[in-house]
């Protein structure tokens, strides 16, 4: 009698458990991250390249220490993940193949100093470039193509966060000792460039399963204190708003090329992120 009795309380216990666990049941099923320092995770401790946040002070505020960050604590995509109720995203340089076969949650494959031109990437050593990382998405989706195809069904569940192009002007274009580009393109022309490969990129991801879409713009790059101080000569105002107005021509034809994008890959949803819109009050704040 009694051992019937702890087997009903098991049952039920039992019961309770698998309510609560689908309880906890996240929003989406995966979150897939692209994108540059402000999204990365870790990848860049793998690479050969000085755009590393492995060491202190990154990282002083979580117990662990400095993983990879560029922060010292979370960043947007963690507590994007956590809102969402996801695992934190891991860095796709840090996971074994097994890791890669059997994580069902998400990968992150932004790479620091990277941005949408293959050429900006090497501006700091070899970090990964909007294409390799795309790549690397396809790598993943091979490979759960032949183990665990069943995976890949929540691929356009998905949410697929693209936040890249800041170092296509910090680290390339505004740097004419470094790079051609600003002898070469006029500020709109290099601006068609970033949003010509942009539209590539997503539709190649498109083509991979991705279906929900989450698109940054550039945010206020003139409002950043390395630009603000190595301006020549020093502004008046609190940011170099010739800066923020050469972001202004890319921002500017980014939402026209998500539209598009929407009308014409069938079952696909942009979302854009107005990072520009997100302004460095604290940057500003310190000068
Ligand atoms: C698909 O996502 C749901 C959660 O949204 C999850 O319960 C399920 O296990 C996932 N399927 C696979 C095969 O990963
Ligand atoms: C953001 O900063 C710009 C100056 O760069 C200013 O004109 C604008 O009003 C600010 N917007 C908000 C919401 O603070």
């Amino acid at each position: 009698m009694a051992r019937n009795y702890s087997m009903v309380l098991l049952f039920i216990c039992i019961f309770l458990h698998l309510i609560l666990v689908n309880c906890q049941s996240s929003l989406a099923p995966a979150l897939y991250v692209f994108g540059d320092s402000l999204s990365e995770s870790g990848n860049n401790n793998f690479l050969p390249t000085d755009a590393k946040a492995n060491y202190t002070p990154y990282g002083m505020d979580v117990p662990s220490g400095a993983t990879g960050r560029f922060t010292n604590g979370k960043t947007i995509i963690d507590f994007i993940a956590q809102s969402l109720g996801l695992p934190l995203v891991p860095a796709y340089l840090s996971l074994s193949t097994s890791d890669k076969i059997n994580i069902k949650t998400g990968v992150n494959y932004a790479s620091g100093a990277s941005g949408i031109l293959p050429e900006t990437s090497t501006a700091l050593g070899m970090v990964m470039s909007l294409d390799k990382q795309i790549k690397n998405f396809r790598n993943t989706v091979l490979l759960k193509t032949l183990t665990a195809p069943a995976q890949l069904k929540n691929l356009s569940d998905s949410i697929f966060w693209v936040s890249i192009g800041n170092n296509d002007y910090i680290n390339n274009y505004l740097k004419p000792a470094n790079y051609m580009s600003s002898w070469i393109y006029t500020p709109q022309q290099f601006a068609n460039l970033l949003v010509d490969r942009l539209r590539k990129g997503l539709r190649n991801m498109y083509i991979l399963g991705a279906r929900k879409f989450v698109v940054f713009n550039i945010g206020r790059l003139g409002c950043i204190p390395a630009i603000v101080n190595s301006a020549n000569p020093k502004p008046t105002t609190p940011c170099v708003e010739d800066v923020n107005n050469l972001v202004l021509l890319y921002n500017t034809m980014l939402p026209g090329m998500i539209r598009e994008l929407e009308r014409t890959l069938i079952g696909s949803i942009f979302v854009h992120g107005d990072a520009f819109g997100l302004n460095q009050t604290s940057a500003e704040e310190s000068l």
